[in-house]
């Protein structure tokens, strides 16, 4: 439904419309995040923001471009006080279309002439527009509008300019029977006397609209019950925010820090939240290409797998030959694809075989007295961006590659839901996550779903239990490498000997110990969930799958 519309509902629907003054996207969000109905594009505020006086001195172009900032900002109508037409009513002509274009729901002009002064700046000169010439402007919106639901507000300034309530009611009764949809009285008097007496005397059927700015012990009920069905809130928000600045302003000023006014300040998070920093990185995530420049991996290559036996005599895990490539190029291949283009291998075990031209390598000799979290930081200079690690025995699918790529969390690790509840479980990396599971015989190869929430990750889990099993790959953001490298240094730190999570030593730490350090820490470690996709080449058995179904 347009804004429009739901204005349009609104006003036909019981109850008050209170809306609230804004200047700007932010200002706008602000007030639809309070829960009012709708966004009072305020002239006074667009105006004092610019720093300087509401007089018709910024152009409808100047006011116009704020209003659609609103509109885009925020999902709730925009009132727009277009002061008195910015003109004559050639001028409005051409203000209608322009403010209907831009998707504001309402225009609100006053009978002002032009140009206009702000009606509560005290001792300025105040001139009214002649009735015929505002109903003419009034004519003009109704003629032009495209869409019946944009509404037009006829304002009259009659108690402001000191004319009396006769004046104000002969005025307002000639805009309802132009056809305004609503009439704004506007009084700057210190008690809603002024207004109520106003609604008690008027005889159209056109609803009434108040800005209790003056008299502002008045409460909505109280107003709404006087009959009027639209209350402006009109410029509370930049006001307080004012006294907000000032109060920052001369405290950080006075203390000399910063730090001074930490306690009157959002914090920076608060305003990521509001302009929707969070969507923008799952944006990045869907729609830019995923790796690229700013994205290495690093294959951890540096134990002996001593299932693969006789296999791997003379060369890792990651150098057995699979129809013509070995695991190693075909993960190179992977990440290339992927358009990553810097690949690190952390060697060990017959580290010479490792001779690939387009890698880079780092090495870990203690690789028979130490896991892969030792491997994992010999190359802890390359932990400073966004970086995939997999271990050096995994086959994936590009597509569980891209998966894992799109991720926007700081630690990601690729999970496969596909573990069937009787399978064996031993020496298998499973993991419980947070997530309603998904069907056991679904046929989908990558469900849709979001990541989810890592609550355990260990051998010790049943196949029954689990929630799918690590596939041995995982994407870390720069602040993942350093929740990673800080759970790795405390974990160092606080446990030269003895057992950590299910290795033996810190020094044994396998990914999946590190990972769970991290979780019990209180991090988060996100799932990527995949169905099937990928395969590891730990045994004779793997490796012998693996001919037989890798092309
Ligand atoms: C505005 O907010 O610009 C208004 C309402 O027109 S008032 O300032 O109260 O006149
Ligand atoms: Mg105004």
């Amino acid at each position: 439904m347009s804004q429009a519309k739901s204005l349009r509902e609104m006003l036909n629907s019981p109850g008050p419309i209170v809306i609230a003054g804004a200047h700007n996207g932010l200002s706008a969000k602000l007030v639809q995040e309070a829960g009012y109905e709708g966004i009072w594009a305020s002239g006074f505020e667009i105006s004092a923001t610019h720093g300087i006086p509401d007089a018709n001195i910024l152009t409808m172009a100047d006011n116009i471009a704020l209003a659609r900032q609103m509109v885009d900002a925020a999902e709730i109508p925009v009132v727009a006080d277009c002061d008195n037409g910015y003109g004559n009513a050639i001028n409005v002509i051409h203000m209608v279309k322009h403010y209907e274009a831009a998707g504001v729901s309402a225009v609100c002009i006053e009978d002002n002439s032009f140009p206009k002064r702000c009606s509560f700046y005290a001792g300025v000169k105040r001139e009214l527009a002649p009735i015929e010439e505002h109903v003419g402007k009034i004519k003009a919106v109704l003629e032009t509008r495209k869409s019946k639901d944009f509404l037009v507000i006829a304002r009259t300034e009659a108690l402001i300019a000191g004319w009396g309530m006769e004046e104000a009611l002969k005025r307002a009764r000639a805009y309802a029977d132009a056809g305004a949809d609503m009439v704004l009285i506007h009084s700057k008097s210190k008690e809603a006397t002024e207004v109520k007496d106003f609604a008690k005397a008027w005889d159209r059927k056109t609803p009434l609209v108040c800005v209790p700015t003056t008299y502002d012990s008045a409460t909505v009920s109280e107003l709404h019950e006087a009959g009027f069905k639209m209350i402006i809130c009109a410029n509370h928000a930049l006001r307080s925010s004012i006294k907000a600045m000032r109060e920052t302003l001369h405290t950080m000023r006075k203390a000399g820090s910063t730090g001074a006014v930490k306690d009157m300040v959002v914090p920076l998070t608060a305003v990521y939240e509001i302009i929707g920093v969070q969507e923008m990185k799952e944006q990045e995530a869907s729609y830019l290409p995923s790796g690229g420049t700013g994205v290495s991996s690093i294959v951890l290559d540096a134990g002996y797998e001593k299932e693969l036996g006789s296999l791997i005599e003379d060369k890792p895990r990651a150098m057995l030959d699979i129809r013509g490539k070995t695991i190693l190029e075909r993960q190179i291949d992977g990440f290339n694809s992927a358009n990553i283009k810097d690949v690190i291998v952390v060697r060990g075990y017959k580290k010479d075989a490792i001779n690939l031209p387009n890698i880079r390598s780092y090495d870990n000799d203690e690789y028979e007295s130490t896991g892969e979290a030792v491997s994992l930081f010999k190359a802890d200079k390359e932990l400073n961006k966004r970086v995939v690690v997999s271990y050096g025995d995994v086959l994936f699918e590009q597509a569980l590659l891209e998966k894992l790529l799109r991720s926007s969390a700081d630690i990601t690790i690729a999970v496969d839901r596909s573990v069937s509840p009787d399978a064996s479980s031993t020496g298998r990396d499973f993991v419980l996550i947070d997530a309603p599971a998904v069907e056991r015989d679904s046929v989908r190869f990558l469900p849709a779903s979001k990541p989810s929430v890592v609550r355990k990750i260990a051998t010790d889990i049943s196949a029954k239990d689990a929630s799918g099993e690590f596939v041995g790959m995982m994407m870390l953001s720069e602040q993942g490498c350093r929740i990673l490298r800080e759970a790795w240094q405390s974990a160092l730190s606080k446990k030269t000997s003895g057992k950590f999570h299910e290795a033996q030593s810190v020094q044994q730490a396998k990914l999946t110990d590190l990972l769970q350090e991290v979780i019990d820490q209180g991090g988060q470690v996100q799932a990527v969930e995949v169905y099937k996709g990928w395969t590891e080449i730990d045994s004779f058995e793997d490796y012998q799958r693996a001919w037989a179904t890798i092309r």
